[in-house]
């Protein structure tokens, strides 16, 4: 008994760009793009999709598998590194459109962390009231903030949001174990910078404006490491070997990424779910998506054990273990 997902959902936005279409952009091609991450195309957002829109319509699936109505809800909180204004947060906007008036809402910028952050904020919250309802979602333009000449970043990330609607069950299920973890020290390999500073004393020296940067050799190792770290540790807290884990729902990043991850924890293919080809890396929002695909394509089943891992810039991690 415990925390349990009552409800997912996700939304992505209509537009499909390849490959084919990056190489008329930046100097690449479908086959380097593949062999080095899996992906084949990612969704950018358009007019009436930006991250609280897309959120929202997440929300608004979340909401109705979960059979939970807005006014329900106690708390809306939002993972992401890429909304359309800075204040107010992208949360406040979705508890507005939604209509989740009895919520109070705020965002978490964990990068792609933020979702499992969510959800282990959400199991604190529950811990803390069982009859609370939280609404917990992760979503990113990324489009927005990519610079389109750097063919080492642009051609790994989407847009997209997804979904979960939590709260308590007295069964069986819910969630069994998370750990969360953070390191401020490698900043620098991942980061995007504040747009410009309008006070020249506070302007951070050669920022180039509010765009991904990344080191991603560095960003491979670290990632697969932590990844690696907080499973182990999630598992060995809860007794359970990787065995007795059933499905694992990792952050889509890239191919290379999960299949190090695999081999390093052996984990069978069949268990992982990987749809990092149709989306790219949407940050906070891949879990999510995985998790209400996974979800409707009945890959998740009552009674299942099954395991989330993320890692982000900041760098953020961490590992939840439920029974589904
Ligand atoms: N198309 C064609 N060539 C490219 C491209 C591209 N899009 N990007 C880089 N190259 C070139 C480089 O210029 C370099 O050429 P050179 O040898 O002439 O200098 C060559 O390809 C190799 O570049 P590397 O950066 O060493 O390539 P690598 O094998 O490390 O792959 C990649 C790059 C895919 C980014 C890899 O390092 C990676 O997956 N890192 C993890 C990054 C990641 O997933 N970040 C997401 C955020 S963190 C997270 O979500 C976990």
């Amino acid at each position: 008994m415990g925390t349990v997902v009552l409800g997912t959902g996700s939304c992505l936005p209509k537009k499909i760009l390849t490959n084919a279409e990056l190489e008329s952009i930046v100097d690449t091609n479908d086959e380097w793009i593949r062999s080095r991450t899996g992906i084949e195309a990612r969704r950018i957002g358009g007019k009436g999709e930006k991250a609280y829109q897309l959120a929202a319509n997440a929300a608004r699936k979340a909401l109705e598998a979960a059979e939970v109505l807005p006014e329900e809800l106690d708390l809306v909180v939002v993972g992401t590194i890429s909304s359309h204004m800075l204040m107010p947060s992208t949360a406040c906007f979705v508890q507005n459109e939604i209509g989740a008036r009895n919520a109070f809402a705020y965002d978490l910028n964990a990068a792609c962390s933020g979702f499992l952050y969510g959800y282990d904020l959400a199991d604190k919250y529950i811990r803390a009231d069982r009859s609370k309802k939280i609404l917990v979602i992760g979503v990113e333009t990324l489009s927005a903030r990519l610079d389109w000449t750097d063919r080492n970043t642009c051609i790994l990330f989407g847009d997209g949001a997804g979904a979960a609607v939590f709260g308590y069950s007295d069964s069986d299920r819910g969630l069994i174990d998370a750990q969360m973890g953070s390191d401020g020290k490698l900043w620098n390999l991942l980061c995007m910078h504040a747009p410009k500073s309008l006070n020249p004393d506070l302007e951070v020296e050669g920022n180039p404006g509010a765009h991904i940067l990344m080191e991603g050799r560095e960003v491979f190792k670290h990632a697969v490491r932590a990844m690696e770290e907080a499973v182990r540790g999630v598992l060995e807290k809860s007794g359970l070997g990787m065995k007795e884990v059933d499905c694992v729902i990792p952050h889509q990043a890239n191919i290379r990424i999960l299949k190090n991850l695999a081999d390093r924890l052996e984990i069978p293919p069949e268990k992982m779910f990987v749809n990092v080809s149709k989306y790219g890396n949407t940050s906070a929002a891949s879990i999510p998506i995985a998790l209400d695909e996974a979800n409707r394509e009945g890959f998740l089943a009552i009674g299942k054990t099954v395991l989330f891992c993320s890692f982000g810039g900041g760098f953020t991690w961490g590992a939840v273990l439920t029974k589904w």
